[in-house]
């Protein structure tokens, strides 16, 4: 099996400057990348900015033999975003490889979240995608190239107390990443998703310190650089992934039940009547998308 490498390619990872995205950005430098470190400096509650988080991953990059810039700028505006691809195409020509990544915490129960920590948290994950992913996909449809990875969470996928507004946001990442991958695909343009579980500042508090120890982000960047090569060919995916533990979830589509003809009226009691069925997952599928749920009802509109 070939080596995966990213000779001549140029990787922006935002919110590079720490965590996980440090590590995709150290190896990404180490396997030939040109690498944009983005991060804005900021505290975990995405408070403050400072320039030395980014800078000292571009030292450590550069240290090694590697090349790197660094861009200091929020993801959570157009502006950002612009400035940050802007970085990568002035510095080394073009964009290949995004991987948003950048992230923070502002965990409340609902009744005690306000519209702020609704707001930045939005703005941060679901808008900073946007922003990113809209000048860096313009690069990369000129070029017919592109590698998108996209990071949501299992407090999104699966639920979790106190994140409502971090899950709807990375949950939201996914609706983003399935269009995306549809508006790429003739471009060769690949989004995915990753749901990591890894040690880091946002994790430090929630996990018991014997996990912590063991969940080194460096059981996450195998799958992001996968995910980033020329040898993946898959589009529209979710994968789970934290200590060694690599894993698919996908949202799916059961043929449930077609009731009435298409045309009589169907009352609630039947909906009780055929709950078992309606609310069963047997014989759920992936659906690639929204096209083809239209074949579980087409018959329907046939008057079939
Ligand atoms: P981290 O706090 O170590 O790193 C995040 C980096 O993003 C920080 O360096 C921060 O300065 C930067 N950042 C924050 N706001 C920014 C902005 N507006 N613009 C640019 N940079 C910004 O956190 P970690 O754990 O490495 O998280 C990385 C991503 O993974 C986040 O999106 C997070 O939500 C996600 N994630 C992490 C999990 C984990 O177990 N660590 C679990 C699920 C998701």
């Amino acid at each position: 099996m070939a080596d995966i490498r990213f000779d001549g390619k140029v990787a922006i990872v935002t919110g590079a400057g720490a965590g996980l995205g440090k590590v995709y950005a150290l190896e990404f430098a180490k396997r030939g990348a040109k690498v944009v470190v983005n991060d804005l400096g900021s505290s975990r509650d995405g408070s403050g900015a400072a320039h030395n988080a980014a800078d000292s991953v571009v030292d450590e990059i550069k240290k090694a033999g590697g090349e790197a810039v660094a861009n200091y700028d929020s993801v959570a505006t157009v502006q950002g975003g612009e400035n940050i691809v802007k970085t990568a195409v002035d510095a080394f020509g073009t964009v290949d490889i995004l991987i948003n990544n950048a992230g923070i915490l502002r965990d409340k129960s609902l009744l005690k979240m306000g519209e702020d920590e609704w707001d930045i948290i939005h703005n941060v994950h679901l808008k900073g995608a946007f922003c990113c992913t809209k000048p860096a996909f313009a690069v990369m449809r000129e070029k017919g190239f592109g590698r998108i990875v996209f990071t949501t969470s299992g407090a999104g996928l699966y639920g979790n107390f106190g994140q409502a507004n971090y899950a709807a946001a990375k949950t939201g990442l996914l609706g983003f990443m399935n269009v995306v991958g549809i508006e790429g695909a003739k471009y060769n343009i690949k989004a995915n998703t990753i749901a990591p579980i890894a040690a880091s500042r946002l994790t430090e508090d929630v996990m018991p310190p014997e996990f912590f120890k063991k969940l080194k982000p460096e059981f996450v960047m195998p799958l992001v650089v996968y995910l980033s090569s020329d040898q993946m060919n898959e589009t529209g995916m979710i994968f789970n992934c934290g200590a060694g533990w690599y894993s698919r979830s996908a949202i799916v589509c059961a043929p449930g039940i077609a009731l009435g003809d298409g045309n009589r009226d169907i009352t609630p009691e039947e909906i009780q009547q055929n709950w078992g069925k309606i609310a069963s997952l047997s014989d759920a599928k992936y659906i690639s998308n929204l096209g083809e749920t239209f074949a579980f009802f087409t018959p329907l509109l046939q008057g079939k």
